[in-house]
């Protein structure tokens, strides 16, 4: 089978720093476009007055985890009283949920790799369609951590896959494309900067292994299926440890390849649930992981709030 390696250097066109690309010169030849897993369309949506503002756009696996994460926004901006209820952009569809607190979009993507690519397909969309510049995307979410204190904090420096290589594989038209998941190294330090700021919590800068399953894809012991000894599991996460590699999670290496093609900058903080080189089960309390879970809501919300109140910046 033929290999074709589509790098960043063999993009036709180098992405503008300030929109965002679509590099597909179909959709410039359509008349309307119909977002069909948000539920929304270029006829019936008017996209550049519902979306034009948008800066940051923060995405994560769950619906009510994004719709905490709003609220969360919308009270630390002080845009709106997290009392009240936000409406569900994507009331149409229960694909995904969409919440809209100023210029911050929070929508959930799912499971695994499949799920947050068609998301972010449409997301793009919607940011060319809506004529939006400068947007920051950041995914936040959980992991397992290797090597490290369970409710630490990881920020992507680069994402890796099973075989701990920066690169993500997709199959197109029958052959293998390799695209480039390096994140904004920038965006990586002002965040892990944010989080020293908090000082409530650990936060380090790594590499993310990003599997296609939670179980066998994870080195667990714990899946109805095992193929492998004890030994070998600590083996390869050790291994993994020495390749720089701090967490484990299911979604970064096609959301950092497809922000890279689209010219986002963007970024990937996971709080880890737990620290695998000591156990497979997520056994904390639910008070616990709660906690846990809103790490990467805090940073990322102290992030926010500090580029808006930044008066170099002009978003
Ligand atoms: N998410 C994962 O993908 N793995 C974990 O161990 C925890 C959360």
């Amino acid at each position: 089978m033929a290999y074709v390696t589509a790098t960043e250097k063999d993009l036709h066109e180098k992405p503008n720093e300030e929109t965002v690309s679509v590099l597909n010169p179909y959709l410039m030849q359509m008349k309307a476009d119909i977002l069909y897993h948000f539920a929304l369309g270029t006829e019936t949506h008017d996209f550049p007055s519902m979306f034009g503002d948008v800066k940051f756009v923060c995405v994560g696996g769950s619906p009510s985890r994004m719709k905490a994460f709003a609220l969360y926004i919308a009270e630390e901006l002080k845009l709106g009283d997290s009392q009240n209820d936000i409406p569900n952009i994507c009331a149409g569809t229960d694909r995904y949920a969409m919440y809209k607190v100023g210029p911050v979009l929070s929508i959930s993507h799912g499971m695994g790799i499949p799920s947050i690519s068609i998301m972010l397909h449409e997301l793009i969309k919607l940011l060319y369609h809506s004529k939006c510049s400068n947007v920051t995307v950041i995914r936040i979410g959980t992991s397992g951590g290797i090597g490290i204190e369970p409710g630490s904090v990881v920020i992507t420096n680069q994402s890796v896959d099973a075989s701990f290589k920066p690169q993500f594989e997709q199959i197109i038209l029958g052959k293998t494309v390799v695209r480039s998941t390096k994140l904004n190294a920038d965006l990586a330090k002002e965040l892990d900067q944010c989080g020293k700021e908090i000082n409530e919590f650990n936060t380090v800068i790594g590499n993310t292994m990003c599997t296609l399953d939670f179980y066998e894809g994870q080195a667990r012991l714990d899946g109805a299926i095992c193929s492998y000894t004890e030994k070998e599991k600590m083996d390869y996460l050790r291994a993994a440890y020495n390749a720089g590699i701090r967490n484990i999670e299911m979604e970064s290496s096609v959301f950092a390849a497809m922000c890279n093609i689209s010219g986002l900058r963007a970024a990937v903080v996971c709080v880890a649930l737990l620290n695998r080189l000591e156990g497979d089960q997520i056994s904390s309390s639910h008070n616990i992981l709660v906690d846990y879970q809103q790490r990467p809501q805090k940073l990322v919300g102290f992030f926010i709030k500090k580029q808006i109140n930044d008066p170099c910046l002009s978003l």
